[in-house]
C-alpha cells in the first residue's frame, strides 16, 4: 500500500505556544525583576464583570505592595521548576516545535541594567537544551506582554525612545547567547493588539498621557523600529536565523451587504495589517500615510528610521488566530480609538459562541490564510497560536473527555490544508497551548486550553498534577501522521 503524501512540508513545525508571563511562575527567583503582568490581579467574573483596566499608577502601585495570591501570573504553573517533565509530555505527543517567550524581566530586571543578570540567562540556557535533547525547536518570541515595569512607571513605557534601545539591548544580548540553540524567533507577539491596550502592549499609563492616540501611534513606531533594528542585528549574528513578528488575526464580516459595512471591514483590515505592512513592505501604507496626514498624528523619527525600516524585514509572518468579529459602519475606523469592545451587537448567528464569547469559526481561519497570502505576496506564514478556551471536567479517575478542543483543532486543520492547496506557504501550526496556563485576558486558570490539565484553581490551589486529556492523544496521532488523518475511532 502506497502511504499518502502528506500535504504539510516534511519540516512542518508542529508545536504548541505558551508564554512566560502566563506558565513560568518564579516571579520573583534568581534575580527576576518585577513586569507588567505581576500586578495583573485575578478578578472572579462570576461575581465581578470587570476586568481592572491598567488605567492609572495607583492600581499598579497596589499591586506592587500587595503580597496576597489574586496575581496568577506570579505563579504560573511552575514552569520554571518542572520544564523537565513538561516537555517530555509534549515530545511524547510529537511536538517538533515549542513557541514560548524569553521574560524580558529575567535578563533584564530593570530594562535600564547595564549588564544582564546571568542567572536567568542560565535558565534559558537549560530549557533550549532540554527542548534540544528531545528534538524540539524552540520558537522564541522576545516581547509577550512582559515589559519590566520600572520602565512603564519610570520611563514611560514604550513612547519614550530610550524603550525602543533597551529592548534591542535585551534582544542583542538573547540573539547572541542562543545563537547556536534558536533559529525562528518571533520578535513581537500580537504588535498589533498595540491598536486596543495600551498597558499590556505599550506599558503606557492612559490617565497620564495628554494625548492617548498620539502617545499610542508613536509608540508602535517605536515598536516597528525597533523589530526592524532587531532583524538588522540577527542577519549579523547568525545568518541562518528566521526572523518574524506577529499579528493576532481576527477577520471580520460584514454586519449586512450595505456598502457602508463592507468599507469597514476593509478598513479594519488596513488598521490590523498596518504594522505588518510596515515589517513586509519596508514603509508605511498609502492608507496610513493618509490616516496620519487628515488627522494630523506627526510621528517623531530619528533621520535614519524610515531607512531602517525599508532595509529589515522580515522573514515569515506568524499570526494567532481564535475568532473572527463582525462589523458595521456605525462602529467608526478601529485606528481611532484604543478601546476595544466586542459589542454584543456583533455577533455572527452563523456561528457557535464559546463561554468567553468567542465565535469558533473554522472558515474564517481558510480566509484569513487566504487573504493573507495574496496580500504579502506568498511570504511564509507561522500559525503560532490557535485554541479553544473551555472549562474542562477532570473525573475521579483522572481522564478529561474534550472532544470540543479535538473537534476544534481538527477543523481548523482541514481549513489550513485547504488554505495550503489555494497556495498558502504554511511553515507551522501551534496550538494554544500544549499545556494549561492563565489565561492573558483575565487572569483564570479555569479558561483551559492545553491538551494537558493541571490541577490547579484560579487562586493557585491544587496538586498541580498533570494529566493527559483526550485531546493529547488525538494530537498525537495527528502529528504522527504529518497532519493527514485527522479523524481516528
Ligand atoms: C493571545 C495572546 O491574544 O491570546 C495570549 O497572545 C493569550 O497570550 C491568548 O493567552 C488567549 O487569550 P486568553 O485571554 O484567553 O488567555
Amino acid at each position: 500500500m502506497t502511504k499518502t503524501k502528506s500535504i504539510f512540508s516534511k519540516d512542518f513545525l508542529w508545536g504548541g505556544g505558551v508564554a512566560a508571563n502566563q506558565f513560568e511562575g518564579a516571579w520573583d527567583i534568581d534575580g527576576k525583576g518585577i513586569s507588567q503582568d505581576d500586578v495583573v490581579p485575578y478578578v472572579d467574573l462570576k461575581k465581578s464583570t470587570d476586568i481592572p483596566v491598567f488605567d492609572n499608577r495607583e492600581i499598579i502601585e497596589k499591586g506592587i505592595t500587595d503580597t496576597t495570591n489574586i496575581y496568577p501570573k506570579r505563579f504560573g504553573i511552575d514552569f520554571y521548576h518542572t520544564y523537565e517533565s513538561d516537555l517530555d509530555l509534549f515530545e511524547e505527543m510529537g511536538m517538533n516545535s515549542f513557541r514560548t517567550s524569553i521574560a524580558w524581566t529575567r535578563i533584564f530586571p530593570n530594562g535600564d541594567e547595564e549588564y544582564p543578570n546571568e542567572a536567568g540567562l542560565a535558565f534559558y540556557d537549560r530549557l533550549f537544551d532540554a527542548c534540544a535533547k528531545r528534538n524540539i525547536k524552540p520558537v522564541v518570541t522576545l516581547s509577550h506582554y512582559e515589559m519590566p515595569l520600572n520602565l512603564v512607571l519610570n520611563y514611560g513605557g514604550w513612547k519614550n525612545r530610550k524603550v525602543l534601545d533597551f529592548f534591542v539591548k535585551f534582544s542583542v544580548v538573547v540573539m547572541e547567547r542562543y545563537k547556536e540553540k534558536v533559529e525562528y524567533w518571533i520578535i513581537f507577539n500580537q504588535i498589533n493588539s498595540a491598536l486596543t491596550d495600551a498597558y499590556l502592549s505599550l506599558g503606557l499609563i492612559k490617565d497620564e498621557e495628554e494625548d492617548i492616540e498620539m502617545a499610542k501611534f508613536q509608540s508602535i513606531h517605536h515598536q516597528l523600529v525597533a523589530n526592524a533594528k532587531v532583524v538588522e542585528a540577527a542577519r549579523q549574528i547568525n545568518p541562518r536565523f528566521k526572523m518574524g513578528s506577529m499579528n493576532y488575526e481576527m477577520q471580520a464580516y460584514p454586519a449586512t451587504s450595505k456598502p457602508e459595512d463592507m468599507l469597514n471591514v476593509i478598513q479594519s483590515d488596513h488598521a490590523q495589517l498596518y504594522m505588518s505592512d510596515v515589517m513586509i513592505f519596508g514603509d508605511y501604507s498609502p492608507v496610513m500615510k493618509r490616516y496620519f496626514r487628515e488627522n494630523n498624528i506627526q510621528l517623531v523619527m530619528a533621520e535614519d528610521d524610515l531607512a531602517v525600516l525599508k532595509k529589515n524585514t522580515i522573514d515569515y509572518l506568524a499570526i494567532s488566530y481564535y475568532l473572527t468579529t463582525v462589523r458595521k459602519a456605525e462602529m467608526g475606523n478601529m485606528l481611532d480609538k484604543i478601546e476595544w469592545n466586542m459589542d454584543e451587537s456583533t455577533r455572527n448567528p452563523y456561528l457557535e459562541t464559546s463561554e468567553w464569547g468567542w465565535q469558533i469559526d473554522p472558515i474564517g481561519l481558510r480566509i484569513a490564510l487566504d487573504k493573507l497570502t495574496t496580500r504579502y505576496n506568498g511570504l511564509p506564514i507561522m500559525i503560532a497560536e490557535n485554541g479553544i478556551g473551555y472549562r474542562d471536567v477532570l473525573t475521579a479517575d483522572g481522564k478529561i473527555a474534550d472532544t470540543y478542543r479535538i473537534s476544534y483543532h481538527k477543523e481548523h486543520i482541514r481549513q489550513m490544508r485547504e488554505a495550503i492547496l489555494d497556495g498558502t506557504n504554511l511553515i507551522g501550526y501551534h496550538p494554544w497551548a500544549p499545556i494549561d496556563i492563565i489565561s492573558a485576558g483575565t487572569s483564570e486558570m479555569e479558561k483551559r486550553y492545553g491538551m494537558i490539565y493541571v490541577d490547579q484553581d484560579n487562586l493557585g490551589y491544587g496538586s498541580k498534577k498533570r494529566y493527559k486529556k483526550d485531546s493529547f492523544y488525538w494530537f498525537k496521532k495527528m502529528i504522527a501522521s504529518n497532519g493527514e488523518n485527522l479523524d481516528f475511532d
